[in-house]
């Protein structure tokens, strides 16, 4: 082990004294804490360059005050008491006085300074507000030996590649091949797998996608209400937002085209809302893209749940030759914390995602992109996503009835022909405070408006929790 010790021979203070005295600083400044172990003299007199004996005296100087103890045959330890707490408090009190220094930000800095929403610690509480997967019925044992044997690869030096960094900033082409196969399959997404670049989640595919398209200023077409984490990224460009508004057939198509770049949608499940665009809403969306140049960035996120009907295909699908970016993730249909997500780009646009991914992270790791390419190959992925559809099915059933028993004839709910979440408008001002004292965590949808929020919408999660969590829920937060 090395710490970082500084003596100079230059200062007319003895040596063992400045070993004694950077100890003493690093253990009350916490530098070095409790209980770790410290170098022994000998390794430290070589990395300082002095004598070991040098070494040793401030060790016994330490040690006598309390500051380091050794235990026989381990080592030396910082002492998990200090012996000066008075010392080290006025110190601290002395530090607390002096003014920070101002730091400015850049502009993208500080509009990351508005409510960028970090996951709430509902930990003893029934959640609502999250809509992840339920990972205790994930096959982990199959994932492990996945993993298993691209590692088990390396020993025969054939995989030892998926250690270094890759020529291949894109991702690793066989799941860019499986990710373009399983696209056409399951979302009738028309692409090469040279159209895929792999992404750490949607997110990063929301970001790049922003970043090599829009200047400060370029005016996009957001759905109202909207994904907060396209908003703020869309934002942190300096882009102008304009709300794109919504009815039973999806998001309306744009009415002006000045200046417009972009515009995100969700057709498949409209976050948070839940509707669907309609066919006749997608061709008329995809023929006014075309006729004003303006590009499409279509975000399917969890439309693989649906629960009525068949699956409906994506607009980049029906695009042909049109505009569109296609994002998708493996948050939703196996774990979020994978942090694997891909874009779908119009031929032309990927060596200039390939090099903005390469810029911002080099590539995405590619031990799992590899065991994630089989999992897909073996058709595991989609025996899971069945599986997960219809668990996912019948919470939702449960909280659909759930609610109408407790809040009979005032409840509306909508949004629930697919995906993790359900949108519920209930007026019932004394709802946010009933759930408070009940434990239970609750979604008001209002901030994912840019104009016209209602107060009476909730979004209530329910993919990952029980049948019997979501029914006590509900009863909790009934009128008594
Ligand atoms: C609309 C939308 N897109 C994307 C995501 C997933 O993001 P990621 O793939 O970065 O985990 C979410 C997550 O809730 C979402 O609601």
């Amino acid at each position: 082990m090395r710490v970082v010790i500084s003596i100079d021979p230059q200062l007319p203070m003895p040596l063992g004294r400045q070993v004694y005295e950077a100890w003493r600083q690093g253990i009350l400044d916490k530098r070095f804490a409790g209980g770790e172990r410290v170098p022994s003299s000998r390794e430290l007199a070589a990395d300082l360059g002095i004598s070991r004996s040098t070494v040793t005296l401030a060790y016994e100087q330490l040690m006598a005050e309390g500051y380091l103890t050794s235990r026989k045959g381990a080592g030396t330890f910082v002492s998990a008491a200090l012996p000066d707490m008075p010392l080290q408090s006025r110190r601290a009190s002395k530090r607390a006085a002096m003014q920070p220094l101002p730091i400015s930000l850049s502009s993208y800095g500080a509009s990351l300074q508005n409510d960028v929403p970090l996951l709430p610690n509902a930990r003893g509480w029934i959640d609502f507000s999250q809509w992840n997967p339920d990972i205790r019925h994930f096959p982990f044992a199959l994932w492990k030996q996945l993993l298993m044997k691209q590692l088990r690869g390396i020993e025969a030096t054939a995989n030892a590649a998926i250690f270094d960094y890759t020529a291949h900033a894109a991702g690793y082409w066989p799941l860019r091949c499986e990710i373009a196969r399983y696209l056409a399959r399951c979302r009738a997404v028309v692409c090469q797998p040279e159209q895929v670049i792999i992404t750490n989640g949607s997110q990063q595919g929301l970001d790049l996608t922003a970043r090599i398209v829009l200047n400060k200023g370029d005016k996009v077409v957001i759905e109202n209400p909207c994904y907060i984490g396209a908003r703020h990224v869309f934002e942190s460009v300096g882009a102008h937002l304009l709300p794109g508004s919504i009815d039973q057939a999806g998001m309306q198509c744009p009415t002006f085209q000045q200046n417009l770049r972009l515009v995100y949608v969700t057709p498949s499940h409209q976050y948070p809302l839940g509707v669907s665009m309609s066919l006749a809403r997608r061709l008329e969306l995809l023929a006014w893209a075309r006729e004003h140049r303006v590009l499409i960035l279509e975000d399917d996120y969890d439309s693989e749940f649906r629960y009525h009907g068949p699956p409906l295909p994506s607009l980049q699908g029906l695009g042909n030759a049109e505009p569109v970016l296609y994002c998708g993730t493996f948050s939703k249909i196996m774990f979020p914390g994978l942090r694997l997500g891909y874009l779908v780009v119009p031929a032309k646009l990927a060596p200039v995602l390939t090099r903005a991914k390469w810029l911002t992270d080099r590539h995405t790791p590619v031990l799992e992109q590899a065991a994630l390419a089989e999992f897909i190959a073996s058709g595991q992925l989609e025996k899971h996503v069945r599986r997960m559809r219809k668990l996912y099915g019948a919470r939702r059933d449960a909280l659909v009835s759930a609610l109408h028993q407790h809040f009979p004839g005032e409840v509306e709910i909508s949004g629930i022909d697919a995906g993790m979440h359900a949108l519920i408008r209930l007026d019932d001002p004394a709802l946010p405070m009933r759930a408070q004292q009940a434990r239970v965590h609750l979604r008001n949808a209002a901030s994912s408006y840019i104009v016209n929020a209602p107060s009476n919408e909730y979004l209530f999660g329910f993919s990952s929790l029980s049948e019997r969590v979501i029914r006590e829920g509900i009863k909790r937060i009934a009128r008594p």
